[in-house]
């Protein structure tokens, strides 16, 4: 990476999506917290500091000295960060002044500034602060008002440092992006960095590392795992070994299907077949987390037996993508909760981590993929649950009621590839409920079990809303499955949304 721009987190909600704009821009940028400045990174083009719940007046503000940066970088202060860049050098913050927040619009724009090139009059604009910037230090000059606000951006006078106290990275923020790239091009960026870019440079960095060294690498069928995998062979070929294990709890055909794929990407993959180990162990074991916990440490025993087999294995490669990194750091840097379905592996096996997506948000994964050669049905898979259906068949698993339920399910989810509505919806699936209610069939009465359809939408999984797919597909799949599957004599549509249900019912 020749260039990239710093976002100091003051922990805004919104930091995350600072980066999501910048990276939009072509722009490789980084979130660190607010006191972990890189000093002695030479690729650092700029900096932007973020909101933050606190007032600049409170107790446990978080606070930087700001001065090793002005004058050595050009600097966005992004609310908070405006006021701290106002109130450090002696201006006024007011909780009493002028709250704001929603919409509002500049006016008095000074559109010779270079941050507000083109950027036009009556520009509507994200406010959400409590605090104010009632008064500017001396050498600060007004470069935009709102109605209520009349310091809503500013410029210090002969320096490349600047004050917003809206948020432009907000999509209410209408010109927004216009803002951000203004402030890049001030900063000399090159606005290079693309999924081509990034594959080359991060393949060039993984033979670097890695060197004639081998890594393995568990593969689940996702899309992080995969172009990882892709990725690392793209680096050092027949040095990389992956292993994919079938735990039973897949997509009907899926590890048959998925291996295919992976042969034909030319990844060198063991497939193991453990299914039968795993039902031995979930016999009888109804409680969620509990099975959680049993698939969680088979999945480890299996991998890391298949691993011993190898000779001078190393590193341990990882999908981790950049939103889990960004979870795991609190605010002073300090690891709160580790993420991964394999997350104890590494220390198990001794093995050093290499996780070459690790800066990259799941759709730029997706591009990475994509311009990797990956086939589309590999790239836009839905994301499934590394404990597969264990979590979606209710109370204790068996084989049979998988086998039921991957009937249903792939009755379910080859319909929604047919209907055009796969790629509409985040996630979907089939859950199996351990009760059986009455219904006819012919002219016999049947005692069976309830199958459940879920499907939602979602941009992140956080939050979701049960998705309204039509009445006329809801038909045909219920038809469907409870003409073909035996065992299940009633479907249901989940109605519920994330919080207060989740997606999985486990
Ligand atoms: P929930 O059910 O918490 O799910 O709304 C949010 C997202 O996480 C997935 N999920 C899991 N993924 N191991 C995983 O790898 C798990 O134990 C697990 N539980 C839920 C779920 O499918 C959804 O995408």
């Amino acid at each position: 990476m020749n260039e990239k721009i710093i976002i100091l987190d003051f922990g805004s909600q919104t930091t995350q999506l600072i980066a999501r704009r910048i990276r939009e821009l072509n722009t490789y940028c980084e979130i660190l917290p607010y006191n972990k400045f890189p000093f002695d990174d030479t690729t650092v083009k700029g900096v932007i500091l973020s909101g933050s719940p606190y007032s600049v007046y409170d107790e446990n503000a978080f606070k930087t000295d700001l001065s090793r940066m002005r004058n050595k970088y050009p600097l966005l202060g992004i609310c908070y960060g405006a006021q701290l860049l106002a109130h450090s050098s002696g201006g006024t913050v007011e909780s009493a002044g002028s709250r704001e927040y929603g919409r509002a619009n500049l006016t008095k724009i000074d559109t010779e500034n270079p941050l507000f090139k083109n950027i036009t009059e009556g520009s509507q604009v994200w406010m959400s602060h409590g605090d104010s910037i009632t008064r500017l230090p001396e050498s600060f000059r007004v470069i935009a008002s709102t109605q209520s606000v009349e310091a809503a951006a500013f410029a210090i006078n002969r320096e490349q440092t600047w004050g917003v106290q809206f948020h432009p990275e907000v999509y209410h923020t209408e010109e927004g992006s216009k803002i951000l790239d203004n402030f890049l091009n001030i900063c000399g960026c090159t606005k290079d960095w693309t999924p081509a870019s990034f594959i080359e440079s991060t393949v060039a960095e993984l033979k670097q590392k890695l060197g004639n060294d081998k890594v393995i690498l568990a593969l689940s069928g996702g899309v992080d795992s995969s172009v990882t995998a892709v990725l690392l062979n793209r680096a050092i070929g027949k040095n990389l070994t992956c292993i994919f294990v079938d735990h039973g709890l897949l997509r009907k055909n899926e590890f048959q299907k998925v291996m295919k794929d992976y042969e034909v990407l030319g990844l060198n993959v063991l497939g193991i077949n453990a299914s039968e180990r795993f039902y031995r162990e979930l016999e009888g074991v109804t409680d969620p987390e509990k099975k959680r916990k049993i698939i969680g440490k088979g999945f480890i025993d299996v991998f890391d037996e298949e691993a011993h087999k190898l000779q001078n294995i190393k590193w341990l490669g990882q999908g981790t993508i950049y939103p889990d990194v960004i979870e795991s750091l609190s605010i002073t840097g300090t690891v709160i909760k580790s993420h991964h379905n394999v997350g104890g592996l590494p220390d198990k096996m001794n093995l050093k981590l290499v996780e070459p997506l690790r800066l990259l948000f799941k759709d730029e994964v997706r591009r990475v993929g994509t311009e990797l050669g990956m086939p589309a049905h590999l790239i836009k898979r839905h994301p499934f649950p590394g404990p597969g259906l264990g979590i979606r068949i209710l109370g204790d698993v068996t084989s049979e009621k998988v086998r039921v339920l991957q009937e249903a399910d792939d009755i379910y989810i080859s319909a929604l590839h047919e209907w055009k509505l796969y790629d509409k919806v985040w996630q979907a699936g089939t859950i199996l409920l351990p009760i059986r209610s009455v219904g006819v069939m012919g002219d016999e009465r049947t005692y069976e079990n309830t199958v459940v359809l879920r499907a939602v939408t979602s941009t992140d999984a956080m939050t979701a809303d049960w998705a309204q797919l039509p009445y006329e597909f809801l038909a045909k799949i219920s038809n469907e499955i409870i003409n073909k599957v035996k065992g299940v004599n009633r479907v249901v549509y989940d109605i519920s949304s994330k919080p207060p249900s989740t997606i999985e019912w486990e």
